[in-house]
């Protein structure tokens, strides 16, 4: 996929240089920060991530902003060892950990909340390993591409769990709004 290689590289450079790294967080920023409140997330919880690139920003905010430790799953090396190169020089190897797995196959016991970068493909495998493997009451948190740019990105196709609650983002972002999926929690009226 081409855009998955041009985030790719764009967050390489975000790796490898502190300006851009800069630049390219006031993107994730406020994402982010709308994904904390509607999962309220708890210093307590336990994150994982399925796919982090070579600058796992969602994770690092994450962390950053409610104190919860943060496990990345990665299914390209190459940006696994890198990722994990910039932790350490960020002094977050304690709380941030990133391992190599597929979002499919990967083994999410123990976690409370799930987050799926836009860019996980494909998506509808993805979630079925996590339904079929997460606790009761786990938070799923999938970004979803705008309508415009739905083509450049893997199509979730339908969920086997009702929406419990979404979120809208800003018009400077390919993502339209984040989805909160509660496994076996109570679910809402509400419909992305
Ligand atoms: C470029 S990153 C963007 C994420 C962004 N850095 C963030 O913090 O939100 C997306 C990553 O998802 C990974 N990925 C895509 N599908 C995956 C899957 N099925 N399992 C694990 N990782 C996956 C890709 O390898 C890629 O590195």
């Amino acid at each position: 996929m081409r855009i998955m290689a041009l985030t790719q590289k764009i967050e390489w450079l975000a790796n490898q240089s502190r300006l851009f790294y800069f630049l390219v967080a006031l993107y994730y920023k406020a994402i982010i920060r709308r994904e904390v409140e509607l999962a309220a997330i708890k210093p307590s919880d336990k994150i994982l991530c399925i796919g982090g690139g070579p600058c796992p920003y969602t994770a690092i905010m994450l962390h950053q902003l409610t104190g919860a430790a943060v496990t990345v799953v990665d299914n390209n090396a190459a940006c696994v060892q890198q990722s994990n190169a910039l932790i350490q020089r960020l002094g977050l190897g304690k709380t941030v950990r990133i391992v190599y797995g597929e979002g499919e196959a990967v083994d999410c016991e123990g976690f409370t909340v799930i987050h799926l970068a836009l860019q996980v493909s494909p998506k509808r495998k993805v979630l079925e390993n996590l339904l079929a493997r997460a606790g009761r009451g786990v938070k799923i948190l999938v970004r979803r591409p705008k309508t415009m740019v739905r083509g450049l990105y893997c199509d979730q196709e339908s969920c086997p769990l009702l929406c419990h609650d979404y979120v809208k983002h800003n018009f400077f972002t390919n993502v339209g709004n984040t989805a909160l999926y509660v496994k076996e929690g109570l679910y809402g009226e509400a419909q992305a």
